[in-house]
């Protein structure tokens, strides 16, 4: 039997998975959260889906160890290549990131015709482009990776004249697509909305991230498993490469302390 107080567990390849987190956190203050971040094996975008799937189930091994009663899955290159091979595994519910930004999108657009943006084994594995014709096959989708971008934001460059100028660069030939929606497929990507707002000019940003937390949200009350009750939340990191770097970055984005974080191996 679940336990309601058991914890919800977050992974990502390292650390845009906090764009979820902070989401999570933010509509289900009373809920304990545990996030892993693999940040000794970043990024994945760039790897094969077996290699992806391979690291997805030691990660999500780690997170059952911990007794967590859903698993989030905040990395959209995790969700388009093994979510369905983890939730066939997994005996608690499993969400991913892509079916919440699809369906997101889809409700947004006006003229039918959407732009995917995310890491080259996202764009690869057309799960946006699956996702978003499931829903209505009338759909025009147009995936672009733009890779730079996660280092970008693991810099710290969110802004500026180079964040801008690689941006126009990526953005240039999806801004001709003439596409009213754009999903922001990639964990870091909402920390880049304001030079990619500037970027496509008027058009609707979907942040996975908030759609990903309300359908969290419904998943929880769905399975009878929301944490109700007075106790204040617990938060917990852990990491597989030092911890300096994600506590810097990490703290910056939250805009708050991350007080109990350590090093795991997996
Ligand atoms: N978390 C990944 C994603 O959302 C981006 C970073 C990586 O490539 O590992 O696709």
């Amino acid at each position: 039997m679940t336990n309601t107080d058991n914890p919800i567990g977050i992974f990502d390849s390292g650390i845009g998975g906090l764009t979820v987190l902070k989401e999570v956190r933010r509509i289900l203050p009373a809920e304990d959260l545990i996030y892993l971040g693999d940040t000794a094996r970043v990024p994945y975008g760039i790897r094969s889906p077996e290699t992806v799937l391979r690291y997805s189930f030691e990660c999500t091994e780690f997170l059952m160890r911990q007794g967590i009663k859903l698993l989030v899955i905040a990395c959209n290159t995790v969700s388009a290549t093994s979510l369905s091979a983890l939730q066939a595994e997994l005996p608690i519910p499993v969400v991913g990131v892509i079916e919440p930004g699809a369906r997101a999108a889809v409700n947004s657009t006006k003229c039918k015709r959407i732009g995917i943006i995310g890491t080259e084994a996202t764009i690869k594995s057309s799960a946006y482009l699956k996702a978003i014709t499931s829903l209505d096959h009338d759909m025009e989708v147009f995936g672009l990776a733009c890779p730079l971008f996660v280092p970008l934001v693991e810099e710290g460059w969110t802004e500026g004249a180079i964040a801008r100028m690689i941006g126009e660069k990526y953005l240039g030939p999806m801004r001709d697509k003439g596409t009213d929606t754009l999903v922001l497929g990639c964990t870091h990507y909402p920390l880049l909305k304001g030079m990619i707002q500037e970027v496509m000019g008027n058009i609707a940003l979907i942040d996975s991230a908030v759609e990903t937390a309300k359908t969290v949200a419904e998943v929880l009350v769905g399975n009878g498993i929301l944490r109700r009750g007075e106790r204040p939340a617990a938060e917990m990191f852990h990491v597989t490469d030092s911890p300096e770097k994600f506590v810097a970055v990490g703290e910056r984005f939250l805009q708050r302390k991350i007080e109990r974080i350590e090093r795991v191996k997996l």
